[in-house]
């Protein structure tokens, strides 16, 4: 069910208002109220989670390998956004981190859940992770010889996960020099040898070889926090570490704590805190006389272009983070202009290359789709794509084995070969990307390279032309997801980079 809380965003000619909305369907909210949480969390789990966590919360999946960092496997009851002084997370912990995702993985945020859909899911993980360390406690106990019954296993490991004191934050406290001088002090004695003395990481940390777990220290200035930058959150970090991470607690006291929360916010620029954070947001677009033609650059400037934030599937410093969507229809067409950094122009295929440059912009044919790209057999996407060339398939077989030696897949993906160069497919997940061709309906595209960035521009009439297409209706929100490729990188996973769900609402 189409569950609408977001930053909305109204697109019009000339107008961009920004204001908070919830507007939950009933339909969804019905649907919801009739499981138990329990059997809701359980629903949510599989329809969202299970694709990169895995069903059984191993994070075993196909999605997995092609991820760094990888998805948490739940199993080992380790989680890095902690609260307490054991380095074990609460269900309030577990809640922001869903609301608020993970910003520099693919961890997207889930603030369009409900509440109570979100502590149902915490649930959930809980769930898996106490089911996990009982497994071990019962086979350590087999192993030297206690007797131990599957219920006794169960409460052990239920005690080990539950969170003890809460971490002493302190406060913020009013930032001088003196104050920044002791944080200085501090962070060069207990965090500099991984963070570096400016607070940028260590050099090259981007090229350590890795397993999939994340190594690199965070380079503080470039704003991928995975859990925020206020005081409290900052000083949870500090005092509890990043259990599963390569981030060790540090014992300090409640003043030594405030100073060098104080500093270390310092080192984080205010743009940077919630740059990359992957909220859904809403974007109303208003009706427009006429829509501006190719080349046309006044009559799309006075389009507003709205910022989504965009996580690279294999993260790399380097990789593109932000799309600039440009939308708007007048009645009868839906024109999208989608612009992104791309210093490299790449247009010929080369023995490696497989896609090339392109972009792709995938819209939900369902109301509950699951997040993770490309849709499920009950819940077809429609997709609309360019490359720069038709994609390199012989049998239109892309072999993952030989490619991505570094993800261990050995099953092959299916990628269709587009008849042209712009095309509309419906897809059913991941590894199926060979479903039915969109039946015909022209789908125009432009686009143009200039100044290291890529513009793509697409139209298409607002009604569908056949059962496998999306039907714009107007005022009916349609939720919509973004995919960028740079060439570059082909074969490599790393050359895709994606967005959350959006959702694209067109004014009568
Ligand atoms: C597209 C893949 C993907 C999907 C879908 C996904 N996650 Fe994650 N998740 C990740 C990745 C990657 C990480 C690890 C991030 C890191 O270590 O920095 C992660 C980490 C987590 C963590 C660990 C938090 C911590 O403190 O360490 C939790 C809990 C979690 N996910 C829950 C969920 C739940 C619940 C859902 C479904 C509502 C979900 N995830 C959907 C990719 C995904
Ligand atoms: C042994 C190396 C090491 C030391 C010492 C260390 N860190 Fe880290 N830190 C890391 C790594 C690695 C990460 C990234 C973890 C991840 O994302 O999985 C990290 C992440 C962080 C983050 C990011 C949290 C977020 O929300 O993404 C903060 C803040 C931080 N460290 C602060 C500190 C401070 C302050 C100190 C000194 C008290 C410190 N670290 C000491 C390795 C270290």
């Amino acid at each position: 069910m189409l569950r609408l809380r977001s930053l909305v965003v109204t697109v019009s000619i000339g107008c961009l208002a920004l204001f908070a909305a919830n507007c939950t369907s009933p339909a969804a909210a019905q649907a919801s109220a009739d499981l138990d949480p329990a059997s809701r969390g359980t629903h949510l789990f599989l329809r969202h989670c299970a694709v990169c966590h895995g069903a059984d919360g191993e994070a075993d999946t196909l999605a997995a390998n092609l991820l760094l960092p990888r998805p948490t496997a739940f199993r080992h009851g380790l989680f890095k956004l902690v609260s307490h002084r054991n380095g074990m997370p609460s269900d309030d912990d577990l809640v922001a981190t869903l609301r608020r995702g993970m910003p520099g993985s693919t961890m997207m945020a889930w603030d369009w859940l409900p509440e109570a859909d979100l502590r149902a899911l915490a649930g959930v993980v809980r769930q898996l992770a106490v089911r996990g360390r009982a497994t071990a406690i019962e086979r350590t106990a087999a192993v030297t010889g206690q007797a131990l019954t599957p219920a006794q296993a169960r409460e052990l490991a239920e005690q080990q996960l539950r969170p003890g004191a809460p971490v002493e934050t302190g406060a913020p406290r009013p930032v001088d020099a003196a104050l920044l001088a002791a944080g200085e002090t501090l962070f060069q004695r207990h965090c500099a040898s991984c963070h570096g003395a400016d607070g940028r990481g260590l050099p090259g940390a981007d090229e350590w070889p890795t397993d999939g777990t994340w190594l690199r220290p965070r380079d503080f200035t470039a704003g991928y926090l995975r859990g925020g930058a206020t005081h409290q959150e900052l000083a949870c970090r500090i005092r509890a570490g990043m259990p599963g991470a390569h981030m060790p607690p540090v014992e300090l006291a409640v003043a030594e704590t405030e100073a060098l929360v104080a500093y270390v916010q310092n080192l984080i620029p205010d743009a940077a805190r919630r740059h990359h954070v992957q909220w859904r947001r809403t974007l109303r677009v208003e009706r427009s006389a006429a829509l501006p033609a190719d080349g046309d650059a006044a009559g799309f400037d006075r389009i507003e272009a709205v910022r989504l934030p965009v996580a690279p599937l294999w993260w790399r410093a380097g990789a593109a983070n932000e799309v600039w969507l440009r939308a708007a229809h007048d009645g009868e067409q839906l024109l999208l202009q989608l612009e992104w950094a791309d210093g490299s122009r790449d247009e010929r295929p080369r023995p490696e290359a497989v896609l090339g440059d392109g972009v792709a912009v995938q819209f939900a044919r369902t109301e509950e789709p699951p997040l993770f790209a490309m849709g499920s057999t009950d819940a077809p996407v429609a997709i609309w794509r360019w490359q720069t060339f038709d994609p390199k398939s012989a049998a239109g077989q892309l072999d993952l084995t030989s490619s991505w030696p570094h993800t261990g897949i050995d099953v092959p993906i299916g990628v269709r070969s587009p008849a042209a160069r712009g095309e509309a497919i419906e897809v059913t997940g991941v590894g199926t990307a060979s479903g039915a061709v969109g039946s015909g309906r022209p789908l125009q595209v432009a686009a143009r390279w200039r100044d290291d960035r890529w513009t793509v521009t697409f139209r298409r009439a607002l009604h569908a032309g056949g059962p496998d297409e999306v039907d714009f209706k107007l005022g009916t929100p349609t939720l919509f997801a973004l995919a960028v490729w740079n060439g570059s990188l082909d074969p490599n996973v790393a050359s895709k980079v994606i967005t959350t769900w959006h959702v694209l609402e067109l004014q009568r």
